[in-house]
């Protein structure tokens, strides 16, 4: 599958925080069209106060599917979630496998606590991957213990997990923290991924195109946002990182000025 995919989006109306209603919901899809996406992955979130189950997920996904083909909005809308790491363990293999990421039922995106890093959420990453699963972790670049040491995420990734970061994290507008964060993460070789995380049309926006020209560097940009997405839609294995890996470290000043800019 070609084209740039969002793999983290609340673009199902009433089942969480994202869009409140269908014409949201498909005022997303002509927002994240017109910025280049031609795929997004919907991804309520699975926790305590939104505990969306997979056949409602899949309800959602049709209703909206049906909404774009009548506005005539070529978006492909694939299935998905969000799944609070301290929900997977109440979740049975064939659920787990419903709401896998991009409808692939391998992967699943799995949302670490905003504030600590608990050991509980290394676990959980480790579990899944032991059973097969390749866990995506969710936007990292968030939270501050990860802010301070980026290499805390290195034992998950070389456990087979990979990382989202978030766009509006790329480009600025969540902030200078998270901003240097995520090209901390994407310098060393531990973010795979870029998407929108959208709630809404506006606010955190649904492009990303804006995170891809910030990254700077046309064939990462492109590998975040079509290949790496692209491999996981289509059950290929993802591709090799392009470009020379930089050692840990290594290019930290190279990315310093684009974390002020
Ligand atoms: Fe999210």
């Amino acid at each position: 599958m070609a084209g740039v995919i969002d793999l983290h989006c609340h673009i199902l109306p009433r089942v969480d925080d994202g869009a409140g209603s269908l014409e949201e919901s498909v005022e997303m899809a002509a927002a994240a069209l017109a910025s280049g996406t031609r795929a997004i992955a919907a991804t309520p979130h699975v926790r305590d106060d939104w505990p969306t189950e997979a056949a409602v997920m899949e309800a959602r996904v049709a209703e909206v599917r049906a909404a774009l083909a009548e506005a005539c909005l070529p978006l492909e809308l694939l299935t998905g979630a969000e799944l609070a790491f301290d929900r997977v363990g109440r979740l049975d293999g064939a659920e787990l496998a419903r709401l896998g990421l991009g409808g692939n039922p391998r992967y699943l995106l799995v949302e670490p606590p905003y504030v600590e890093w608990p050991l509980a959420f290394d676990r959980v990453v480790q579990d899944l991957a032991a059973r097969g699963f390749v866990p995506v972790v969710a936007h990292p670049e968030r939270n501050p213990e990860i802010q301070a040491e980026p290499e805390r995420l290195r034992p998950l990734v070389l456990g087979g997990a990979l990382a989202q970061v978030t766009a509006a994290s790329v480009d600025g507008r969540l902030g200078r923290r998270a901003r240097a964060s995520a090209f901390e993460l994407l310098d060393r070789g531990l973010a795979h991924i870029v998407a929108s995380d959208a709630h809404s049309a506006g606010g955190r926006g649904v492009g990303l195109s804006a995170a891809a020209e910030a990254i700077g560097d046309e064939q990462l940009a492109r590998w975040v946002t079509e290949d790496v997405p692209g491999a996981i839609v289509a059950g290929l294995p993802v591709p090799a990182r392009p470009g020379r890996s930089v050692e840990p470290g290594r290019s930290r000043r190279r990315w310093a000025w684009r974390a002020r800019a």
